[in-house]
């Protein structure tokens, strides 16, 4: 699996993608990979926590592989779409938490792999955008779903229309970016923020992650009975009973 770093952290796995010379563009071959780890490895393995970033100093990932790409018949082009599109709904999709630590250019594909995540935390010096439109296509991986829901359309239009390429500062602004680290501590940041998060009981994590997911593209009503139902899942784990005796042991022996 050369197109990809995968080190096992204990509960966290930290991939990084390992294209470092074309700023970690996405090639088909990398996009296989990686969906391999997710369809394939990460549920075999019982992962809890995955850190999405790039190798070298320069790139998250700057988008799909435009030498590769350029050579690609329409159909050959749909296939692309379809297994990079399969990739941002896996990671939505993945039972565990999916942290995207962009240290650099997000562009393209990359920024679209960074929205499919759960939290984006990003360097200072990263550079986030979808410039597709500068070479005549638009984003195919999720990116003109994902970003308008996550900033409104009005906004998203302005940078997949323009090909605007953003700051970390103004990515946070905008509410894409959970958090911005100094360059040398990003990722140490997302250890921190998925060794917090793990530390629960997983039941709970996961469930509150398919709720919200789940229930954002339903009615209220819809949602909210779909709550409930997942709140009940949880109160049947044992980590929800043991839980709650520790917190009242806790509260009797004060
Ligand atoms: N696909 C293929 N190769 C890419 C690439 C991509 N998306 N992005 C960068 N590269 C390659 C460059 O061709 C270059 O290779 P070379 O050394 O063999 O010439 C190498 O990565 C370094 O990139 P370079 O352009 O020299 O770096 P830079 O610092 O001047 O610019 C970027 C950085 C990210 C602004 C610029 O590379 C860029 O605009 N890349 C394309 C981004 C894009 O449009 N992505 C969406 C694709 S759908």
């Amino acid at each position: 699996m050369s197109n990809l770093i995968i080190e096992d952290h204990q509960d966290v796995t930290v991939i990084k993608m390992n294209r470092p010379k074309v700023l970690n563009a996405l090639n088909r071959a990398t996009l296989e990979e990686l969906l391999f780890f997710l369809q394939v490895t990460a549920p075999k393995e019982n992962v809890r926590a995955l850190i999405l970033t790039g190798e070298g100093e320069k790139a998250f990932i700057a988008g799909a592989d435009i030498k590769e790409m350029h050579a690609m018949t329409h159909l050959q082009m749909l296939e692309f779409c379809t297994l990079g599109q399969s990739i941002t709904e896996a990671l939505c999709e993945a039972q565990f938490l999916t942290i995207a630590a962009v240290n650099g250019y997000a562009l393209g594909g990359g920024l679209e792999m960074a929205l499919a995540c759960d939290f984006i935390y990003a360097s200072q010096s990263a550079k986030l955008g979808l410039p597709e439109v500068t070479l005549g296509i638009i984003p195919g991986f999720g990116g003109t779903q994902r970003l308008s829901r996550a900033v409104g359309t009005r906004l998203a239009k302005e940078m997949i229309m323009s090909g605007l390429t953003i700051n970390a500062e103004r990515a946070y602004e905008i509410g894409i970016v959970n958090h911005i680290s100094r360059d040398e501590n990003l990722m140490n940041d997302s250890f921190a923020a998925a060794a917090k998060i793990i530390s629960h009981p997983n039941t709970a994590v996961v469930q509150a992650k398919n709720a919200i997911n789940t229930g954002y593209h339903l009615g209220l009503k819809e949602a909210l009975e779909l709550e409930r139902n997942m709140c009940a899942v949880c109160f049947a784990t044992s980590e929800r009973s043991e839980g709650m005796k520790n917190f009242l042991n806790k509260k009797g022996s004060s």
